[in-house]
């Protein structure tokens, strides 16, 4: 079982004026790797707002994995890859790289795409989009190599040698 949180930077989500659907895409896809969701906020796109719930997720809720949604794109008010940025120790760009590649060829504006990852302590965080089938295609793509990598992160696993 992987200890999960869901951070949703959107101003109007945040305002009660739109659904989270893509937490609940979320929810329904890291089920598939036996992730189950232990913590969600949903915050408007400040990047303090975002750095403290980080911050928090990590250091005080002990999770393996925060998965943020929104606020990667170009308006001025997208912040997410900031505030990730700010808080963790070490990258881990092949997520984003891979992301960035796959989606490429859903659609050209994948490269509109800032989305970061990396790991703070124990906890690896990643950005994803905002759009829920932005959300379930770019899970779709990363979710099968995440295991491994959570369980060298908590210390369960040591070999990178299967392949699988
Ligand atoms: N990736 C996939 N797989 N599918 C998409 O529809 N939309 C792109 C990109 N990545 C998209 C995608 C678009 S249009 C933008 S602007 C960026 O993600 C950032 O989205 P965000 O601002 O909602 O975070």
């Amino acid at each position: 079982m992987y200890r999960v949180g869901i951070i949703t930077a959107s101003d109007k989500g945040s305002r009660g004026e739109r659904e989270d659907l893509s937490a609940r895409v979320i929810r329904e896809e890291v089920a598939k790797i036996g992730g189950e969701v232990l913590e969600y906020a949903i915050v408007p796109d400040e990047e303090e707002q975002i750095k403290n719930k980080l911050i928090e997720f990590t250091d005080n809720k002990g999770l393996d994995l925060i998965l943020t949604t929104g606020g990667t794109g170009f308006s001025l008010r997208d912040v997410t890859p900031e505030a990730t940025l700010a808080v963790i120790d070490r990258l881990a760009p092949g997520i984003p790289e891979l992301m960035r590649a796959e989606s490429f060829k859903i659609t050209p504006r994948a490269v509109l795409s800032r989305a970061a990852a990396g790991i703070r302590k124990q906890t690896l965080i990643i950005n994803l989009p905002g759009s829920p089938k932005a959300v379930r295609e770019n899970l779709g793509w990363i979710l099968p190599a995440l295991p491994h990598g959570l369980d060298i992160l908590k210390g369960t696993a040591s070999e990178c040698g299967s392949g699988s």
